[in-house]
This record gives structure tokens, C-alpha cells and sequence, in this order.
């Protein structure tokens, strides 16, 4: 196997943190090499050197031992480069087509030739096993529809090496399986594969080999995944070991802090009931599109309900209120943290105190207070920024995360509902957020966590609503919880479940 790219001592800093220092690797044809580190650690500034985004302060980059120098994607592109970015860069009002086949729309006596688009169109959804209709708008579709269609432009260009920044933190784990047949196929065709994700067990299933990066340096390199257990990686990520990272802890429970009833909205599509109780965990899981994000939509009152109640602590919560659902003690934090989430220009401190300036009202903000928490969070959640101070748009994808769940951690809500809280987090991170998700529910709170990574779910709910298109597909104890258990339940063609 020869290399198809290499990198050779490439270095880049941005102002106040080297972001890579002196880093070598090469990916050869045919292999499937990830990439791994902590949040911050300097992947993604990897792969944007080598679209073209970014260029190296020092060293360089050599596609099939010729060295190159990109001064735009356009360069990286005409290599045969194609990369699938950590944040999605499609155009929302255009139409699926159009975004699959940006830049290269085939064309007919000099005009756009819609139907051969098209056409191509459909054949690349085909591939990616996805129904969705090549003139959609890409606004109108979800997430993981967005995700499929940015790895779709990559298919579409027939690239000889793709990259993937964590392709699968918002697939379902349908879609993900697909993505998992596309990569072993691109595999098997010769291409070069560099893989980022901060999912175990999808890194040890798909890949040959892995670098690890820590702080920006190059720390360890394993020619052979086979030869490899999570634990070691885990510590040449982290520099530490991690026995268990859900470590879960029972706590007794209270009375009901949350009682739904017969509820009814957009995007579910039966009426639909449970409680929760004061101390309990409560996780939902489901495939994306189950109705998880709009449940937690409804009962905080982003979207007005048609029926039903909610009840919190026995009060009934006036539909279509934010503002009374956040007196009532609730907080929202959103699953699509990038548009609903952050304030990208306002500083990291300022953007974990939001929330619980919402709550105070602004004459009761102490600022120094204020200033004090947001350090402290920075510090126990290990947000990787040069300062409190920094635009929280500079942090890597995985540090902004960190800092909005920070804000809901500030809160002090009595009643939590997290969509995908550790979405693109590194596992040490995730351990931590774990644990203060127990210490909130010991202290009494109610937490609603919707996550479709199902290790995620069986390794920290108390009880489990699996939810199928909109509707309770099944109610699973954690004692009962086993994954064949959740998927059948999950899945639209084995529909054995009771509701
Ligand atoms: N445009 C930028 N301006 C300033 N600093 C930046 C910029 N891009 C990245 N950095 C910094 O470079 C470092 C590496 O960031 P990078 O995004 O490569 O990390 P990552 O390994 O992809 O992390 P994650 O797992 O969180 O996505 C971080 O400290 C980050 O704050
Ligand atoms: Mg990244």
C-alpha cells in the first residue's frame, strides 16, 4: 500500500494556542485511519488544512508523494479531496440536488440540465439508502437527512480521499450502519479514509488504524486497530484511564415532578403520557425523527400543544410559554445547539451565564458571582479556551458544547430536558457531564435526556421511553434494558411493541 496522503510536520497556531505542532501521518489507498483526541486536541484544523481551508504555518502536505499547496478548497477539491465537516456546510434554500451537486450541475448545450441532475441526484440517495426527494429544500429536512446529504456531496464527487469529522453525531443508528457499509465500500475501492469521531465503538468497528492527537502533538500512532483495546486509546487520548465511563449511580426517587398526559402536537402523532419523578433520570431514546426533539419542544412550550397537559409539581403549564415553563423551574437545551444554542461573538463565560440570567432577572445578577461560576464550570467541565474572555465561535466544535451544557448545569433548573447533550464530546468529557447529571438528580431534579446513542442511554437512565414515529413505542427499566430489547422496539418494521 503506497500513501495516498501524508502529512509531514505540519504546524498551525491561531492566536494565544498552537492548535498543531510538528504533525506526521500518512493514510495509504484502501485503509480507513482515524483520528482521535480530546476535544480541542486539533482534528478538525487537520482535516481544514487539507481542504484547503487552513494553511500550515510549517510543513506541509503530500498527496501520492508530490507535494502540494493549497491556497482554497478549490485546490483540495481538484486533488481529489472531499471533506465531510464537523458542522454542516450546505445550503439551506437550495434543494438537495443542487447541494449534492454544488459546483458541478451537469449541463446541456451550455444550460443546467435539470433532469440529468436529478437523475444523478437520486442515484447518490439511492447509495446512501435514503428516501428523500431531490427538489426538497434542505431547510425542511432534519439534521441527520442533512448530514446524509453532506456525505452524499462527497460520493458525488468521487473523491480518492475523504475525511469525515464526525460524520455519525447526528445519525440515526440506521443511517449509521449505511454510512458504516458506504466507508467499507469506499475501503474496498482503494480510496483513503480519514475517520474523527468520538464514538468507540463505531471507530473500532470501521477503522484499520488510528493516530492520536493530544494538545496539538502527535502522541501515538497504531498501525493495527486489531492489536488495539479501548482502554489504551482511551489513555494516550487522555492521558488517564477510564474504568467505567457511565459509572452509574442508583438514587431513591421522589414524588412526580413531571407528569404528561395525553399530550398532543406536531410531530407526535398519538397522544402521549408518562411521568417522572423528582431524582429520576429519564431517557428517551429513539431514531432521529422518532418525535424525542419535539416531545421536549412541547412540554417547554416552544411549539403550542392541541391536548393534553403537562403538570409540573401538580400545576398545569400553560401551553406555548416559554418564559412561564422556565418559572415553573424547566430548561430546554436544544438539540441544534449550533443555531439555538450558542451566541457565537459573546464570550464563553458570557454564554454559560445566559441561562441563569433568564432565571435571576437582570437586577438580581451578580456579576462577580457570575464571573466566578462561569470560571469554575470552565475549569470542572475542562472547556478548552485561552480564556473566560475568548468568543466562544473560536472554540473547537466539542469545547462550544461543553459550554452550553455548562449554562444548563448554572441554571439551577429543578427539571432538565437535554436533546443529545454529549453530542460530539469526548469521553472523558462525557464521563464528567455524567456525573453531574447524577449529582443534579441526587439533589433532587428531574432530568429528560433524549439521546440516540444507545450505550449512552442503557449506561445512564433509570427508565427508558423508546419512542417510534411520534409515538411511546415502549417504557423499558433500566434492569430490563438490553439493546436488542431497545431496537426492536425502535425500529419501524418490527412493530412488537406495546404502547
Ligand atoms: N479559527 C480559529 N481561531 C482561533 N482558534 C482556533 C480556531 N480554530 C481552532 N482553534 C483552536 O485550535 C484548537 C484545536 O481545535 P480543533 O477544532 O482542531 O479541535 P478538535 O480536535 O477538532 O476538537 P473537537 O473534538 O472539539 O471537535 C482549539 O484550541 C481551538 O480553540
Ligand atoms: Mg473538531
Amino acid at each position: 500500500m503506497s500513501a495516498l496522503i501524508a502529512y509531514r510536520g505540519v504546524g498551525k497556531v491561531f492566536p494565544g494556542v498552537v492548535a498543531l505542532d510538528d504533525v506526521s501521518f500518512s493514510v495509504a489507498g484502501g485503509e480507513v485511519r482515524a483520528l482521535m483526541g480530546e476535544n480541542g486536541a486539533g482534528k478538525s484544523t487537520l482535516l481544514k488544512i487539507l481542504a484547503g481551508e487552513h494553511r500550515p504555518d510549517s510543513g506541509g502536505l503530500l498527496v501520492e508523494g508530490r507535494p502540494v499547496a493549497f491556497a482554497s478548497p478549490r485546490d483540495s477539491q481538484a486533488a481529489g479531496i472531499a471533506i465531510i465537516h464537523q458542522e454542516l456546510h450546505l445550503a439551506p434554500d437550495l434543494s438537495v440536488t443542487e447541494n449534492l451537486l454544488l459546483g458541478m450541475m451537469p449541463t446541456r448545450f451550455g444550460i443546467i440540465d435539470r433532469r440529468a441532475a436529478r437523475e444523478r441526484a437520486r442515484a447518490i440517495l439511492a447509495r446512501l439508502g435514503e428516501e428523500i426527494d431531490p427538489d426538497a429544500r434542505v431547510r425542511t429536512l432534519s439534521i441527520g437527512k442533512r448530514q446524509m446529504i453532506e456525505i452524499g456531496k462527497a460520493l458525488a464527487r468521487d473523491a480518492r480521499i475523504i475525511a469525515f469529522d464526525e460524520p455519525t453525531s447526528s445519525l440515526s443508528a440506521r443511517e449509521t450502519r449505511t454510512l458504516m457499509r458506504i466507508i467499507d465500500d469506499l475501503r474496498r475501492d482503494g480510496r483513503a479514509i480519514l475517520y474523527v469521531s468520538h464514538r468507540m465503538e463505531e471507530v473500532f468497528e470501521i477503522s484499520d488504524s488510528v493516530t492520536v492527537l493530544r494538545d496539538g502533538r502527535h502522541v501515538a500512532d497504531y498501525p493495527d486497530m486489531k492489536a488495539l483495546t479501548q482502554d489504551q486509546l482511551i489513555i494516550a487520548m487522555a492521558g488517564r484511564t477510564i474504568t467505567d465511563i457511565y459509572d452509574y449511580r442508583a438514587r431513591p426517587l421522589g414524588d412526580v415532578a413531571v407528569a404528561v398526559s395525553g399530550l398532543e402536537g406536531p410531530g407526535l402523532r398519538a397522544p402521549l403520557s408518562f411521568e417522572a419523578r423528582r431524582g429520576e433520570i429519564l431517557g428517551f431514546f429513539g431514531l432521529v425523527g422518532a418525535g424525542r426533539s419535539e416531545l421536549f419542544r412541547l412540554i417547554y412550550g416552544a411549539v403550542p400543544s392541541t391536548g393534553g397537559d403537562v403538570l409540573i409539581h401538580g400545576e398545569p403549564l400553560v401551553s406555548a410559554d416559554p418564559r412561564r415553563a422556565i418559572a415553573a423551574g424547566l430548561a430546554l437545551c436544544p438539540e441544534d445547539r449550533k443555531d439555538e444554542g450558542i451566541v457565537p461573538l459573546a464570550a464563553v463565560a458570557e454564554n454559560i451565564a445566559l441561562a441563569r440570567r433568564n432565571l435571576l432577572g437582570r437586577p438580581l445578577i451578580d456579576e462577580r458571582d457570575e464571573g466566578t461560576q462561569a470560571a469554575d464550570l470552565i475549569q470542572l467541565m475542562r472547556v478548552k479556551t485561552a480564556s473566560p474572555a475568548t468568543a466562544i465561535a473560536t472554540l473547537s466544535g466539542g469545547n462550544q458544547q461543553k459550554a452550553i451544557i455548562a449554562r444548563w448545569l448554572a441554571a439551577d433548573s429543578r427539571i432538565l430536558l437535554m436533546d443529545e447533550p454529549t453530542r460530539g464530546i469526548d469521553v472523558g468529557a462525557r464521563s464528567e457531564i455524567y456525573a453531574h447529571m447524577y449529582r443534579l438528580a441526587e439533589e433532587g431534579r428531574t432530568i429528560l435526556f433524549a439521546s440516540s446513542d444507545m450505550p449512552e442511554v442503557m449506561g445512564v437512565a433509570d427508565r427508558i421511553i423508546v419512542m417510534r414515529e411520534g409515538r411511546v413505542a415502549g417504557i423499558v427499566p433500566r434492569a430490563d434494558a438490553t439493546p436488542d430489547r431497545l431496537l426492536r422496539l425502535a425500529l419501524p418494521d418490527a412493530s412488537t411493541g406495546q404502547s
